[in-house]
This record gives structure tokens, C-alpha cells and sequence, in this order.
């Protein structure tokens, strides 16, 4: 429920946005680690640009609010309203996206074997034709790495990925973040 109330946020906030296109003042909080526009100076620190807004506004959302844990994003995001959090989200969705980087051709062939059941959520080549779920194409492999390290460790919580990929183990995270991070968006 709480999404949809966010989403129609985003649509309102988004409208407003289209004619700034200018990066929101509080985006200067965020350029350390997430570059001034929102591809990460870090392979740790995940590229914002090009992501889908709902889910970005889900996530900052979540971390002001408690419910997604990370000590270094934690402080940047805590004093956010939720106009402020939507038009962030806006920002970023409609920067450019990161290049592909290329990955260990072997590591990236197996995590391409591993990914079938992930197609019914994140779409055959990383895109999910949900707003609300993440693009993976692009993205910077160790961050994806480790966030599969956590829905498994139970470090951050979400029902459907914990059960996608329960039965998977390091190797085959280390492979499907190879696989998807090279995809080209
Ligand atoms: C000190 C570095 C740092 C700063 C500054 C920072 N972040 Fe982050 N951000 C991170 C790290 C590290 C993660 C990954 C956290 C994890 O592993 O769960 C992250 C994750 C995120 C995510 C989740 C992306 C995804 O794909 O799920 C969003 C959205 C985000 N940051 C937005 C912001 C915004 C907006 C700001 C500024 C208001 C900001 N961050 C400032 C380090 C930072
Ligand atoms: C039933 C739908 C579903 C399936 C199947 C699924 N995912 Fe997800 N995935 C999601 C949703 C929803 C989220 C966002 C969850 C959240 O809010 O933390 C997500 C988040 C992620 C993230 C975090 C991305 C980020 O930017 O932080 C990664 C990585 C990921 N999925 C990889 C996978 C892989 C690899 C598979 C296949 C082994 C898979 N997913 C299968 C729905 C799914």
C-alpha cells in the first residue's frame, strides 16, 4: 500500500521535475559516493542513474525509515521529507545510465545460466517492467554481490528475493552480479 501511496508521489513530484532537470540541492549530499550524477565513484556504492524512481524512492525511503541498515548512508538521508526523497528519486531516474562494464567471460557465462528464474522479476535482460523493482543491468557488481549476501544473510528483507534465491551460494551471487552488471541498459 505504502508503495502505491509513493508512486503516485512520484508521478506528482516527477511532473515538476521534468521542466528542472537540474540536480535537487540535496543531491549534493549524496555525490561522494554516488557521483554528481549517479554513477557511483565505487564499485561498493550502487549507480543511481537510469534506476527505476519508485524503487529508488522505496529505498531511500527504507533507510531513512530503519528498515533497509546501512551505516553509510544512514546520516545522509535521515533528515529527508518525502518531497524531498521524490524528487531525488526523479532526479536520478533520468540521468544517463552507466556503461556495461565487461566481467570474467567464464563468470559471466554461468551467472547467465543461473539467471532464468530471476527473468519473471527483472526481465530478460535486467530491466523489470515494474517501477517498484530494480534494474540490475548495469550495475556494479560487487555491490550486487553483496546485496544478494544480505537478502540471504538476512540484512535486508524482502520476501520474494529471499525465497529467489535461498537454495544459491556465494559462487553462483558472484556469477549472476558478473552476469548482470556487463548487460548493457
Ligand atoms: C558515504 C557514502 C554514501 C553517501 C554520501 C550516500 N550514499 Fe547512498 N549508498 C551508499 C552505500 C554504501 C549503499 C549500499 C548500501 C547497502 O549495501 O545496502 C547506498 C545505497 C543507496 C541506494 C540504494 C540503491 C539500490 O539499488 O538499492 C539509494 C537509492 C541511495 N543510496 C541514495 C542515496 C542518496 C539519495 C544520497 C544523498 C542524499 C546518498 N545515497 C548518499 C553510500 C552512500
Ligand atoms: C518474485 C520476483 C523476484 C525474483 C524471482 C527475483 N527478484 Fe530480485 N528483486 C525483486 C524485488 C521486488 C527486489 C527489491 C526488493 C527490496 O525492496 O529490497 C529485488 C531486488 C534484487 C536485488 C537488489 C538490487 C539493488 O539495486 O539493490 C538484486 C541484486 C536482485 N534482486 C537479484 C536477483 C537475482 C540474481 C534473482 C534470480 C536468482 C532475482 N533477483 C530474482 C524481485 C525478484
Amino acid at each position: 500500500m505504502r508503495h502505491w501511496i509513493f508512486a503516485s508521489m512520484l508521478i506528482l513530484g516527477g511532473a515538476n521535475l521534468a521542466l528542472a532537470g537540474e540536480a535537487p540541492a540535496k543531491a549534493q549530499a549524496c555525490v561522494a559516493c554516488h557521483g554528481q550524477t549517479g554513477v557511483s565513484s565505487s564499485p561498493e556504492f550502487p549507480n543511481l542513474a537510469g534506476q527505476h524512481a519508485a524503487y529508488l524512492a522505496i529505498q531511500i525511503t527504507a533507510f531513512r525509515d530503519g528498515t533497509r541498515n546501512n551505516p553509510a548512508m544512514a546520516p545522509f538521508v535521515a533528515g529527508l521529507s518525502d518531497a524531498d526523497i521524490a524528487a531525488l528519486a526523479a532526479y536520478y531516474s533520468t540521468q544517463a545510465r552507466a556503461t556495461a562494464a565487461d566481467g570474467d567471460p567464464a563468470l559471466v557465462s554461468r551467472g547467465e545460466n543461473l539467471s532464468g528464474p530471476c527473468k519473471a522479476c527483472h526481465g530478460m535482460a535486467g530491466v523489470p517492467v515494474a517501477n517498484e523493482w530494480p534494474i540490475l543491468a548495469g550495475q556494479q557488481a560487487a555491490y550486487l554481490q553483496k546485496q544478494l549476501a544480505a537478502y540471504k544473510g538476512g540484512e535486508r528483507s524482502n520476501p520474494l528475493m529471499q525465497v529467489a534465491i535461498a537454495h544459491l551460494g556465494d559462487r553462483e551471487y558472484a556469477a549472476l552480479a558478473a552476469y548482470y552488471s556487463q548487460l548493457a541498459r
